[in-house]
């Protein structure tokens, strides 16, 4: 796929969608600049396809913990108290401990990403991301030889988590990576979109981004990063394992039980927008598929 060096979201959206984002980001700067100070050019990872609106990526969401429709999250997720935020780190590293976001995140480089994210149910977007490499914060807190992969948790507060409320869903949502491909640097922490803070729908303060992968790996609103040596139980592995895998790469020649994964439909395409076809790493086969080198990608789904 094409990559251009130095792609931010303005140079691929219309100068008409851009310059009424530039008003709003101007107001938005004052008030969230903190997460995304210092921030540096991506070079060479994003793609120069055009971002979906803003509007899209923050009203079309998935985020159980705020209801199962599609519109829930972006109403119900606006009770969500993220300031203070604190994030554990445990396991098998040189320090652990209770770190708060900006401790976390300080001396880490926040940078534009615009990856494509693609949803195991088959619809598409692309998303202009702010983060920080999560290599980055790994190295901060030193990984401990030994350690095969990281566990990521979301908060648990049914009192504003309606969602988390009873139900049969098993919460807290959790997710993981091998330690590969946490390190890879494609896989971000993401902390705003469009140059502000994260809207809460979409994870905030802090959420996982993995654009290889189907984006329920993509885990919201992050309070425990776990280095381990076993392979962590995710959430919709448990709760169905035979349709949703550990590793849930991108991949049309896999399909899921239930629906072709060979095409997608991008959101934002309009009643006659079609759809297109799905590639295998989600199009960031040039990057990754390396780490996958002697793996059966049926088998390893
Ligand atoms: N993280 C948590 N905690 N809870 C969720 O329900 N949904 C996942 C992922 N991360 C989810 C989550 C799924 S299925 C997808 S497709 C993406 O978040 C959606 O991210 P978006 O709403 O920013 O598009």
């Amino acid at each position: 796929m094409p990559f251009k060096p130095d792609q931010r979201w303005s140079d691929v959206t219309p100068r008409s969608q851009f310059m009424n984002r530039r008003q709003i980001m101007a107001g938005a700067a004052l008030l969230g600049g903190s997460l995304l100070g210092g921030r540096a050019m991506a070079a060479g990872y994003s793609t120069d396809e055009p971002p979906n609106t803003l509007e899209e990526i923050s009203s079309y969401n998935n985020y159980y913990e705020f209801g199962y429709s599609k519109e829930e999250p972006a109403e119900k997720a606006q009770g969500l108290t993220i300031d203070p935020w604190s994030v554990e780190i445990a396991g098998m590293v040189d320090k652990p401990g209770n770190y708060g976001l900006a401790d976390l995140i300080s001396g880490l480089t926040i940078e534009e990403r615009i990856y494509r994210f693609r949803c195991v149910e088959a619809w598409s977007m692309v998303v202009p991301w702010q983060g920080f490499e999560l290599s980055g914060l790994l190295a901060k807190v030193g990984v401990q030889s030994g350690a095969k992969f990281v566990a990521f948790e979301t908060l648990f507060r049914p009192e504003e988590m309606p969602g988390q409320d009873g139900g049969t869903f098993p919460y807290p949502y959790v997710e993981g990576l091998r330690l590969d491909e946490a390190m890879h640097p494609l896989t971000i922490m993401a902390t705003g979109i469009y140059d502000q803070p994260l809207p809460k729908q979409n994870g905030a303060p802090l959420r996982l981004v993995v654009p290889w992968k189907y984006g329920f790996k993509s885990i919201k609103a992050i309070v425990k990063i776990t280095l381990t040596d076993v392979m962590p139980p995710t959430t919709w592995n448990i709760l169905a394992a035979n349709e949703y895998g550990f590793y849930a790469n991108v991949n049309p020649g896999v399909d899921h039980p239930r629906w072709s994964q060979a095409s997608e439909r991008p959101i934002g395409g309009g009643l006659f927008g079609g759809r297109k076809d799905t590639v295998l790493f989600n199009g960031y086969g040039d990057q990754v598929a390396n780490l996958y080198a002697g793996q059966d990608l049926r088998v390893d789904f």
